[in-house]
């Protein structure tokens, strides 16, 4: 083991390099941390090279062959996978060694890029616009957790002991990025993780695991710190929530599954980052164009399956009250192409699973005083493809106002005032992201002073969170646990026990 490490020189920055991927300028640099970039589809290499990842998605059926995961079919399976994973002496590897392997991690992901989009394009219907970005992330979660390890060692007065295991829980809507950020998280805080993908994505989890397998060869480090586990949803799904050798469980998805998790275990160590019902406000000082742009894009992108899309826009005082914003939104909405990743020209990809009911509501019932401005069609067979929908007149307090609906629609309410607006926007019982185009100073002193979110976003759209730039995670019900953001500086301290250390003389 000892070898391994001295052979991965930690001093290496992250790989911005592969063989067939062009270089491109990263997005952002922080202190010593980069950002890692996204590919850049005005480089024709890279168009033609995302291309070929998403094409292939439409012929293979990805094969996971050969990657091995722990099928759970009995009780007598379960306790002896728990009894096993972990078993192992990585939570004696001091910090700066997990940090190593850690960077390794980073570079097998980047490594596995194209596999990587590939498989989310087959199973999870993601154009290569959204899937490309998601490897990045699960790449700089690599790397910035990698520091994070060597803080955890460093803390002065106190003594981090990482729990035991740490089970994982993501949704299939991110089924590289969400898995790679708990994972990845355990990891560096010196647990074992156990991965339990989402159902409709279990494949992109193998992708994942068998990337971070390589890596963890790479290092010397036992298979065992990560173990990937089918299970079926239903009583032994409950066994493996409840199961006492579990220490924590970092869960994203709705808050009423955070709610049956606890209902399995009432003492469940649980970091969750749940539901959303996220809007943007424009107010009569925005640059309109970008509004409009922001507003599509965070509404639509991924078919709006995301926590941190806008399900909303309120429209304040004159740009409530004039065409042209509605106007510019249709022509943009309108124009959005709808299909499969492998179409090149798809902007918007598929819902994961035929919509049924609170999606299918949304998708097909007004409220009362509402009214499309664009109906949303289904426009294929499979019933996955939906073109986007926009309704009007949303009431304060309707089921509208308040539902996440997860899928391609967004509702335009309006406001007198921008103070309206803000008590629109916080009368929600989550608060997940939120977003306001606005140019004026003092406008924007307000909101943020008053807006209720874990996520606030100033002329900007409200998805796609840098790590480190902008550590992500909820308020209200859109969170459970300690309330630590993923990607930001405090995420591992929920993942051990700490003791006080007497100070030294
Ligand atoms: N972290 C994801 C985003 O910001 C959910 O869109």
């Amino acid at each position: 083991f000892e070898a391994s490490l001295a052979a991965l020189d930690s001093s290496v920055p992250p790989a911005h390099r592969v063989a067939d991927r062009h270089a491109v300028v990263p997005v952002a640099t922080i202190g010593h941390f980069q950002n890692t970039p996204d590919t850049d589809p005005s480089v024709r290499a890279n168009r033609d090279w995302m291309r070929a990842a998403v094409t292939k998605a439409e012929k293979s059926d990805i094969g996971t062959a050969g990657i091995d995961a722990a099928r759970i079919d009995s009780t007598a399976a379960l306790n002896d996978l728990l009894e096993r994973a972990g078993a192992t002496t990585w939570r004696t590897v001091s910090g700066d060694d997990r940090a190593k392997v850690l960077h390794r991690i980073g570079e097998r992901i980047e490594a596995n890029r194209a596999a990587l989009i590939e498989v989310m394009a087959a199973e999870a219907g993601k154009t290569a616009d959204q899937a490309d970005p998601e490897v990045s992330e699960a790449v700089d979660f690599a790397h910035y957790y990698a520091d994070l390890a060597r803080e955890l060692d460093s803390v002065d007065g106190a003594t981090f002991t990482p729990a035991g295991i740490t089970l994982v829980t993501p949704p299939w809507n991110f089924p590289v990025a969400i898995p790679a950020g708990g994972v990845l998280a355990a990891l560096a805080a010196g647990s074992a993780a156990v991965l339990k993908p989402a159902g409709p994505a279990e494949r992109c989890g193998a992708v994942l695991a068998q990337a971070i397998w390589e890596a963890l060869d790479d290092a010397g480090v036992s298979r065992d710190v990560l173990t990937l586990v089918q299970v079926d949803e239903g009583t032994l799904g409950a066994r493996l929530i409840a199961h006492p050798r579990i220490d924590r469980t970092i869960l994203t998805g709705a808050y009423e599954t955070a709610e049956l998790f606890r209902s399995f275990r009432s003492d469940l160590p649980l970091l969750a980052e749940t539901s959303g019902k996220n809007a943007i406000i424009v107010t009569p000082s925005a640059d309109l164009d970008l509004a409009v742009k922001d507003v599509v894009h965070s509404a639509f992108g991924h078919a709006g399956q995301k926590c941190s899309a806008a399900s909303l826009v309120v429209l304040v005082g004159s740009v409530a009250r004039s065409k042209r914003f509605r106007t510019q939104l249709l022509d943009a909405v309108s124009s959005l192409t709808v299909g499969y990743p492998w179409d090149p020209s798809s902007q918007v990809g598929p819902v994961i699973e035929p919509p049924a009911g609170k999606l299918l509501d949304g998708l097909t019932t007004l409220g009362s005083g509402e009214s499309w401005l664009i109906e949303p069609r289904r426009l294929d067979s499979s019933g996955k493809l939906w073109s986007p929908g926009v309704r009007d007149g949303v009431r304060r307090g309707s089921a509208y106002h308040h539902t996440e609906y997860f899928g391609p629609i967004l509702g335009i309410m309006t406001a007198d005032t921008l103070s309206e607006a803000i008590d629109i926007v916080n009368e929600v019982e989550y608060g997940l992201t939120s977003g306001i185009h606005s140019l004026d100073v003092a406008e924007l002193r307000t909101w943020l002073n008053r807006i209720q979110a874990g996520n606030l976003y100033v002329n900007r759209g409200t998805t796609g969170a840098i790590v480190r730039r902008q550590p992500f995670g909820g308020w209200k019900r859109s969170s459970v646990g300690p309330g630590t953001k993923a990607g930001g500086p405090n995420y591992l301290i929920g993942l051990g026990s700490w003791n006080s250390r007497p100070a030294t003389a």
